[in-house]
């Protein structure tokens, strides 16, 4: 069956400090957004690209990629944008929900997430061990807990999904969330981790931006 891949890009990504969305903001000659659609293509297991940006920003998008990829406008939360992704999918055996911000993200890993998925996976997730502890606050700065850092994982995209479960999931889910794998937790599916891989940070600081340029 398909893989189709969501790229949601409909956020304001303020912590960059540009006026423009985070997905419009170039690195090197080319936006976050057109080089994650042009990873996703170069993975070479990725059938579909359904692209999620501000309702405002639709004609822009398609001048930063290919005709073949499909274009929606997405919502006010996350869950909203990643919902208008669903709705154009269509008929699809594997659904891939893939982080513009993550535009280095090396395309074998993306072949890797759609691999594990189309072996019996029902959610597969990129995840690297956590460098730093990572502590519990009160709203007053205080800390809580201390939980063990052996058994915490830093969390990438893309994360992938069969197509049936991650729709149940978004069918359950009330509130919003900013984690994809969370919404299918939720509903008693095993979410599967996989060795992610550095080159796929998130891009959200002008420091991860002077990051990946030095990396290009
Ligand atoms: O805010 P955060 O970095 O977690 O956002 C992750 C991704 O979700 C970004 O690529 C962002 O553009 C997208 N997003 C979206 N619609 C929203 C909010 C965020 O597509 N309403």
């Amino acid at each position: 069956g398909d893989v189709v891949a969501l790229v949601p890009a409909a956020g304001k990504g303020l912590r960059l400090g540009y006026d423009e969305p985070k997905a419009f903001v170039c690195l090197g000659t080319d936006s976050l957004l057109t080089r994650s659609v042009d990873g996703l293509r170069a993975s070479g297991a990725v059938d579909r690209i359904v692209v999620i940006v501000p309702a405002e920003l639709l004609d822009a998008a398609r001048g930063h990629v290919s005709d073949d990829v499909t274009v929606v406008a997405g919502g006010l939360e996350r869950t909203d944008s990643v919902r208008a992704g669903l709705a154009a999918v269509g008929d699809a055996a594997v659904v891939l929900v893939h982080d513009a911000a993550r535009a280095l993200t090396p395309p074998t890993l993306i072949a890797r997430v759609v691999a594990e998925v189309r072996a019996g996976r029902s959610a597969v997730i990129p995840v690297l061990p956590v460098v730093d502890t990572i502590k519990e606050v009160d709203i007053m700065g205080a800390v809580v807990g201390t939980p063990d850092r052996a058994s915490l994982r830093s969390v990438q995209t893309p994360q992938g999904f069969d197509a049936h479960v991650l729709r149940r999931a978004y069918d359950a889910a009330t509130d919003s969330s900013t984690d994809d794998a969370g919404l299918v937790e939720r509903i008693g599916e095993t979410v599967h981790t996989i060795v992610g891989d550095a080159l796929a940070f998130k891009i959200t600081t002008p420091h991860d931006l002077l990051l990946a340029q030095a990396l290009l």
